[in-house]
């Protein structure tokens, strides 16, 4: 099995057991779910998002997804007893031209809601793939920012490009260095100041 977006089964296995993140979605969905409805799951990796919506009484779901971890959500679907009701898109959500759903459920905001392509694949999704009515899992984010304290998780933006071992000007990396996004997880007493909406 490839793994063209550098995904692995394991990775898949990881957000499965993300919490709350997980709990939240099962709730969003039991919540959203009506009888029979119809649901497009965005970036369906190995398929749990739709597997819920067929248990929580969807009558169909199409799965759409690059990544070959699509093939475990055949199986899974089979296994589960829901082959009958979901259909796979390997691809992106951009290239697919099928009808619209009452439900759209997505995860694809990596480590931040303007992570890459996430926005505008969302705005593709709601105004082609919606229908009137229609609800989108998450309805919204919320995206805070503050100052934290954390010289180590700090220490890669700025060794080696200002300080190295070898007499060298590594300066020009810096500025990529300290322009990038990292995925960490602070304390509240790393917090140098209170989240501010962003916005
Ligand atoms: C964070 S994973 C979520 C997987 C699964 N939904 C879950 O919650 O466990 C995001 C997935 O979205 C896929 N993805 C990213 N952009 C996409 C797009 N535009 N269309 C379809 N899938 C996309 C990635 O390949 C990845 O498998």
């Amino acid at each position: 099995m490839s793994n063209p977006t550098g995904y692995q089964v394991t990775s898949y296995g990881d957000m499965i057991t993300c919490e709350p993140r997980m709990s939240a979605y099962a709730e969003a969905l039991r919540e959203a779910i009506t009888s029979g409805c119809s649901v497009i799951d965005i970036g369906a990796g190995s398929g749990i998002f739709s597997l819920l919506a067929c248990k929580y009484g969807a009558g169909s779901v199409v799965a759409i997804e690059p990544d070959d971890s699509v093939e475990v959500l055949r199986a899974s679907a089979a296994t589960n007893a829901y082959d009958d009701r979901i259909t796979v898109f390997q691809g992106v959500s951009t290239d697919y031209l099928g009808p619209p759903a009452d439900v759209i459920v997505s995860d694809i905001r990596g480590c931040l809601p303007l992570f890459e392509h996430h926005i505008a694949t969302i705005v593709d999704a709601r105004s082609r793939l919606l229908a009137p009515g229609g609800r989108m899992i998450p309805a919204r984010d919320r995206l805070q920012a503050a100052l934290v304290h954390d010289p180590d998780f700090y220490r890669p933006n700025i060794e080696p490009w200002l300080d190295n071992a070898f007499g060298l000007d590594l300066s020009d990396g810096h500025r990529f260095a300290v322009n990038q996004w990292r995925k960490a997880s602070f304390t509240p007493i790393d917090l140098m100041s209170a989240p501010q909406e962003l916005l």
